[in-house]
């Protein structure tokens, strides 16, 4: 099978080439990636070709897909604060580039499997006994999961209007290796890494969902062998934190005092909660997560942050820059 990965130099991408090249060696891997701001070639190594290039290049995507039998589409613009300051690249990859994947994938007759977030479902209040699933309106709240949202139903629509062959999948807040440092867990690590303080957002008693890496791509997987058209199956491992919780780990397993955090300004229009019920996935395609102790987990990636600093040392100075001009 000729697989075409977009967004696979970024970092759940990169976790997929790596965890297919170990279980599916059969495949054929190829990335399309726009290598920005969020990528780094050096995620993926030398383990699948990489095609620089923008999805919004119709030529360029009409070309690559018409070379694959499945594509497994990635590729975004992915941090809700960077929406919150400039949503233009953020409607432009994650809405235009997701139409001209899917009129190349009409065009050619090539399967897709899209990538999407639990994000799109807005938020819970913490005390609520309902969890995310298949069938809770889409009713996002940022500028990211919004484009996010309208990416999911150009996907739907082709599949009822054209009779293209795809499934999506939503997945709760994704941790692990190869993690840029403006996302939550890295930033707290590095942050402490470095002497300084872990930020916490408003009362930092938001709640996330947590996933391992490796558990979305399983079910990635999951989805590509036994899922059928036109379905969606949320991803998550039953993983639900405070952040304030979070960064009270990472401080114990850093040899810190627990409370030695900043609360800082709040992200407006930040959701309170997010949790999934991924009893479908479960249970129509026999799905487990592999990795389920959120605690061993975040122990494993704190080890991984900590020995690989010259992976993230050249992005740290100037992701600190851009949320001290905020305020966070
Ligand atoms: P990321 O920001 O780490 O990586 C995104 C990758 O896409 C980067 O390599 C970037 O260069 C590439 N890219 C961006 N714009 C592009 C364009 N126009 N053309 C080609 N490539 C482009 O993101 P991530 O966290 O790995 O997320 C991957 C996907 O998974 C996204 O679709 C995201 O919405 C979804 N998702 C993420 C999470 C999470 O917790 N991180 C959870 C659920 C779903
Ligand atoms: O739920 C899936 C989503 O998870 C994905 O679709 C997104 O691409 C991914 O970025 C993530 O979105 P979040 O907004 O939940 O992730 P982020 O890492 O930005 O923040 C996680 C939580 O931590 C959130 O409640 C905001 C808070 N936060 C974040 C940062 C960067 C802080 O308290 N301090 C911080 O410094």
């Amino acid at each position: 099978m000729r697989v075409l990965v977009t967004g696979g130099a970024g970092f759940i991408g990169a976790n997929f080439v790596h965890w297919t090249r170990s279980n599916r060696p059969d495949v054929e891997l190829t990335v399309l990636d726009a290598l920005t701001y969020a990528s780094d070639g050096s995620s993926l190594g030398d383990a699948a070709p990489l095609v620089r290039g923008d999805i919004s290049d119709a030529a360029l995507v009409d070309r690559l897909v018409g070379e694959s039998d499945l594509v497994v589409h990635f590729a975004a613009e992915t941090h809700n604060d960077n929406s919150l300051s400039d949503p233009s690249p953020f409607v432009q990859t994650n809405v235009v580039g997701t139409f001209t994947i899917l009129e190349a994938v009409r065009r050619h007759g090539v399967r897709l499997h899209h990538v999407s977030t639990d994000e799109v479902y807005g938020d819970l209040e913490l005390d609520d006994p309902e969890r995310f699933s298949e069938t809770t309106p889409y009713n996002p709240s940022s500028p990211y999961s919004s484009t996010k949202a309208a990416s999911d139903l150009l996907v739907r629509a082709w599949v009822r209007s054209f009779g293209i062959t795809a499934t999506l999948s939503n997945c709760s807040n994704n941790y692990g290796p190869y993690q840029h440092v403006e996302k939550f867990i890295p930033r707290q690590i590095t942050n402490v890494l470095d002497g300084g303080r872990p930020k916490l957002y408003g009362d930092g008693l938001n709640v996330r969902d947590w996933i391992h890496v490796d558990d979305h791509n399983s079910g990635v997987w999951a989805i590509i062998d036994k899922g059928r058209s036109g379905e969606t199956y949320l991803i998550g491992a039953d993983g639900e934190e405070t952040n304030r919780a979070v960064v009270e780990a990472i401080l114990r397993e850093l040899g810190q005092p627990e409370d030695a955090y900043d609360l800082v300004r709040d992200r407006p229009g930040h959701d309170r909660r997010y949790a999934i019920d991924s009893t479908k996935l479960r249970t129509e395609l026999g799905w487990v997560p592999e990795y389920p102790d959120f605690a061993a987990g975040l122990k494993a990636t704190i080890a991984w942050y900590r020995e690989n600093e010259a992976w993230w040392r050249p992005q740290k100075a100037a992701t600190e820059a851009k949320y001290a001009k905020v305020g966070q």
